[in-house]
């Protein structure tokens, strides 16, 4: 692998990204092989927002791969309660640990961190902006469990505007050939316009729809997620929201025999219980897809870790990013990144939010 940190996947080369495929499937067929292959290192993973999957499965990962595991689940336990900044805490810890996981509510986080850490920084998921170990986890699934990455049709249901799962794995399967997403939402949680950019430069097709049985016969995968609740600006809002669109065995009758449903999880109601049961259902075997996954990009990152902070003072642009969701907005000393994307518009480099110049 030849990035140091993994904040979006699109760092990595499609081989690449098939190469921590082979290497999750051989751990998960010769385990014993990788028990002291991280002997001697050390994960932080640095928590500030609630996971199970993520967090116990990084955690997982490296005990099996025979190192040892550092961090925080609550940063109210950490002096993040005493006002230290992001970057104090990254500086301190990647001088303690070999590699970091990182979880933050806000946007950005996780490169706003691989700018001051001597470790490779893993990005487990930055606001609603991406999430891409969780990608790993669901192309790992997808490519054990229909054989291929190429020339699906992938639908995805729920909150696309603030799941960063579904960014993430868009963006990814952008990649591959012939496949075509149908996103099912309400018209307030639609992707947004960074993600429908993805889409067009890489010449896939999609379709915007409303229902989830009418759309449900088309699908080769259906990608259930859950409307964040954590993401909307007050509860009303979620309610209008929550229970539009529930997966149930009703609906599966209509969708074909080899379509797999995945779901990042935690579930809420999108999915009707008893639909657990059903044979396509890959949402809970994808959870252990997903700790094979991160033994694979742990193993890689660490071959290419070389203990070197970003020393350098990073020039900073004289505007600022306006999405109120960035890490900028909190962190103030971080320096105002942007890329070009013609005419009077930059991207903002932590969480791609579009500004005017
Ligand atoms: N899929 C996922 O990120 O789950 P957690 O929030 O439990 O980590």
């Amino acid at each position: 692998m030849k990035t140091k940190h993994l904040i979006d996947l699109e760092a990595l080369s499609t081989e690449e990204l098939m190469e921590i495929i082979a290497l999750a499937n051989d751990i998960r067929e010769n385990p014993a092989a990788y028990a002291e292959r991280c002997r001697g290192k050390i994960l932080a993973t640095l928590f500030y927002e609630p996971s199970t999957r993520t967090q116990m499965s990084f955690k997982t990962a490296m005990l099996r791969l025979g190192g040892s595991v550092i961090g925080f689940d609550n940063p109210q336990n950490s002096s993040v309660a005493k006002g230290e900044s992001l970057k104090d805490t990254i500086t301190v810890v990647g001088g303690y640990a070999d590699i970091i996981a990182i979880r933050h509510s806000m946007e950005g986080t996780a490169k706003a961190a691989s700018l001051y850490s001597a470790a490779p920084v893993i990005n487990a998921g930055d606001g609603g902006h991406l999430h891409p170990t969780q990608t790993l986890t669901d192309v790992v699934t997808l490519y054990n469990e229909k054989g291929t990455l190429d020339n699906m049709c992938i639908g995805l249901c729920g909150d696309l505007k603030n799941g960063r799962t579904v960014h993430s794995l868009i963006k990814t399967m952008s990649h591959f050939k012939g496949n075509r997403f149908v996103l099912i939402s309400t018209p307030e949680l639609t992707v947004p316009q960074y993600i429908k950019d993805v889409m067009n430069a890489s010449g896939c097709r999609y379709t915007e729809v409303s229902s989830l049985a009418e759309a449900i016969p088309m699908l080769d995968v259906l990608y259930m997620t859950r409307i964040q609740r954590e993401r909307f600006k007050n509860y009303e809002e979620y309610e209008k929201q929550r229970g539009v669109f529930v997966l149930d065995r009703e609906k599966m009758l209509r969708a074909r025999p080899d379509m797999k449903i995945l779901h990042p999880l935690p579930r809420v109601d999108e999915i009707a219980e008893d639909v657990d049961y059903d044979s396509r259902a890959k949402y809970f075997v994808q959870t252990v897809y997903g700790m094979y996954a991160r033994m694979a990009l742990i193993i890689k990152m660490l071959e290419n870790a070389d203990g070197k902070p970003m020393a350098r003072k990073l020039s900073t642009h004289h505007i600022r990013c306006t999405n109120p969701n960035c890490i900028t907005y909190t962190e103030e000393y971080l320096p105002h990144l942007f890329r070009p994307l013609g005419g009077d518009m930059v991207l903002c480099q932590y969480c791609e939010g579009r500004n005017l110049i």
